[in-house]
């Protein structure tokens, strides 16, 4: 039987933006395209309502024209016509692929409105602890206001397409106790580290990896660990921390004001040969420790032993290793690609495909 059609307006036309649009348009670039019935006959169909950027929206013909208007500052609004108009569909569904901070009223709109919401965005899930309760009512006081009927769902908010979310609620779920979460969770920081192993001198790793788009427009936005820490908050807050971003213990890769000069190259390869002495890999870990008193969350650059399943990683792949009462001796690890358009979108779709009817 075709599966149930699901009818998209898509915010955000960045590089996951585009992907997305890429996949269910059929106009995805993959080295070995799909030549199977069977996948695609299983392949949730989306329909493009209209995308939006900070520009404005439109249709996926007038896409081109909206791509040549200039950035808008503040972005143009989302109004109640759109949205009242998009849940007159069936399946419908608000893809977020900004990075704005400011779309939790949108979110609330459109989900009281019956509209389901599928983000990339971290910053609403990872925010201010009074804008996530508006998010997940059960978390409110009970009878303090009406369920939503949309959907929330954020798969790709850590780990962009590896089931890191989806592995810890099943965890979670199946009432396995966490102790213990290791992760590798920058694409930009896992490759400088790996650099850095390799003899690379610090700032000629960070200049390559910002010449493949790896990193923000100022990579010191990655070194400073403050995305990394925004991923904690979600995966500390799926354990049930009442946990913020001032509460994670963050030292950033390298001294926000250092110049990225010849003095930190020495200054790291110094560093990565006292760390390769006692048998250890340099790399930036994420780690969340559940104890008696509470979720404790820190990010830092550390030496992991070289059997440490963060230390086998190469190029820009992201890691998370859970060490659970049923997982003690051997954690259970999820790894892979943690960057880059085609899989952050593919998580995006797979969320989508969970919610339609
Ligand atoms: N890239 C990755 O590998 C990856 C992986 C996992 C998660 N993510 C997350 O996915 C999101 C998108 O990433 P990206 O790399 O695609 O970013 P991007 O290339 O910077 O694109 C962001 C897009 O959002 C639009 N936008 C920003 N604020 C808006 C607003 N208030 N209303 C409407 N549109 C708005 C921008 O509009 P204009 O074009 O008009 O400026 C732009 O089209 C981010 O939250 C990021 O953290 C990315």
């Amino acid at each position: 039987m075709p599966r149930a059609e699901s009818t998209v307006l898509l915010v955000g036309t960045g590089v996951v933006g585009r992907a997305f649009l890429d996949i269910v348009t059929g106009n995805e670039r993959t080295s070995r395209p799909d030549t199977s019935a069977i996948t695609s006959a299983r392949r949730v169909p989306v329909r493009v309502f209209r995308i939006a950027n900070s520009r404005g929206n439109a249709t996926l013909d007038d896409l081109p024209e909206l791509l040549a208007r200039s950035p808008h500052e503040p972005p143009v609004a989302i109004d109640d016509a759109l949205l009242d108009a998009l849940a007159a569909k069936k399946n419908a569904v608000l893809v977020d692929a900004t990075a704005s901070a400011d779309v939790t009223p949108l979110y609330v709109r459109a989900r009281a409105r019956g509209i389901h919401v599928v983000t990339a965005n971290k910053k609403p899930i990872a925010g201010p602890f009074d804008g996530y309760r508006t998010l997940f009512p059960r978390l409110r006081e009970a009878g303090e206001h009406d369920e939503p009927r949309g959907k929330l769902r954020y798969s790709a908010t850590v780990g962009a397409g590896l089931p890191i979310i989806d592995t810890l609620q099943k965890l979670v779920s199946a009432g396995d106790a966490v102790h213990r979460i290791d992760c590798v969770l920058s694409g930009t920081l896992g490759f400088v580290s790996n650099e850095l192993a390799r003899g690379t001198p610090f700032s000629r790793a960070v200049a390559i990896a910002k010449e493949r788009g790896y990193t923000e427009p100022d990579p010191r936005e990655d070194l400073s660990g403050n995305d990394v820490a925004r991923k904690l908050v979600i995966l500390a807050r799926e354990l049930g921390a009442e946990l913020s971003l001032s509460d994670v213990a963050v030292e950033p890769f390298v001294d926000a004001h250092a110049p990225l000069d010849a003095r930190l190259d020495a200054e790291l390869a110094a560093r990565v040969a006292r760390h390769e002495k006692r048998g250890e890999k340099l790399v930036y870990l994420a780690r969340i420790d559940v104890r008696k008193g509470g979720v404790v969350a820190s990010a830092g650059p550390v030496g992991v032993a070289r059997e440490h399943a963060a230390a086998t990683l190469s190029g820009t792949s992201a890691l998370a290793a859970f060490y659970t009462a049923r997982n003690d001796a051997l954690p259970l690890v999820v790894s892979g690609s943690g960057a880059g358009g085609p899989v952050t979108a593919s998580a995006l779709l797979a969320d989508i495909a969970g919610l339609v009817v």
